[in-house]
């Protein structure tokens, strides 16, 4: 069994998730802002990779500007040689933090290292450990690596993407799927659309999975 898994993530009109050096660039508004606090706080844990704790160093919890009493869902790394620096505000004593890896195993208070597969995190295994420990919905932030894998792996359910109303471009900024990509037609990932809505200035779309008719 795994969990319910949600991948949301903000980018410009030409697909672009943070600046051409891999800076974090502030893309949602705030509506949207207010969405993702909201689905965070209905989630059971959230997780990034270890690019994007390097990158924007977030704290991923759920600001109580956006809700009243958060719920704070535990923080997932994946991170195979935990480079997460002792001081990243993953850290932050608001919520526990779960770093998966492929080489430490610990548990210090509310941070747990836990090893789950070789060279790289094994995403099937991991779904099934959190599962196990109560994860019935999960949320993947990101970045770009990260969500490629989830998706070739077939290991999403929804898909959130909010489109801001500008164009970051440049040939190195991060894209909302990275990794190797697709090279032929049989293996473009397909998704069909749900929904569309508009949010302040922006457009929030939903995907589900689709296997197409051949
Ligand atoms: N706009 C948005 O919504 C948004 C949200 C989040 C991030 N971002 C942007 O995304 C960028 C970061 O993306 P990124 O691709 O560099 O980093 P990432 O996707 O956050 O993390 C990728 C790293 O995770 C580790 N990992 C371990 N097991 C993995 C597995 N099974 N599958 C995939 N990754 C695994 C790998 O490092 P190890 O081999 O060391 O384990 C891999 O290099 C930043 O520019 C950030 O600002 C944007």
């Amino acid at each position: 069994m795994k969990p319910f898994v949600i991948v949301n993530c903000a980018m410009s009109i030409d697909g672009k998730i943070a600046f051409p050096d891999r800076k974090q660039a502030k893309i949602s508004n705030d509506e949207d802002m207010a969405r993702v606090h909201k689905l965070r706080d209905e989630c059971d844990a959230v997780l990034v990779g270890i690019g994007t704790v390097l990158s924007d160093n977030p704290k991923l919890t759920v600001k109580e500007k956006y809700v009243q009493n958060p719920s704070n869902p535990l923080r997932v790394v994946l991170d195979s040689n935990f480079r997460t620096p002792r001081d990243a505000e993953v850290f932050s004593g608001d919520a526990p933090t779960l770093i998966a890896t492929t080489c430490r195993e610990f548990k210090q208070g509310n941070i747990e290292a836990i090893k789950c597969g070789e060279g790289k995190v094994d995403l099937k295994k991991l779904l099934d450990i959190l599962y196990q420990r109560g994860v019935k919905k999960l949320l993947v932030e990101g970045g770009e690596t990260v969500i490629w894998e989830f998706l070739k792996q077939n290991l999403v359910d929804e898909l959130y993407v909010f489109i801001a109303p500008f164009v970051i471009g440049g040939r190195t900024s991060p894209t909302m799927a990275g990794g190797e990509g697709a090279f032929s037609q049989e293996s473009i990932i397909h998704m069909k659309l749900e929904d569309a809505q508009r949010v302040g200035d922006g457009i929030l779309l939903k995907f589900v999975p689709h296997s197409p008719k051949t």
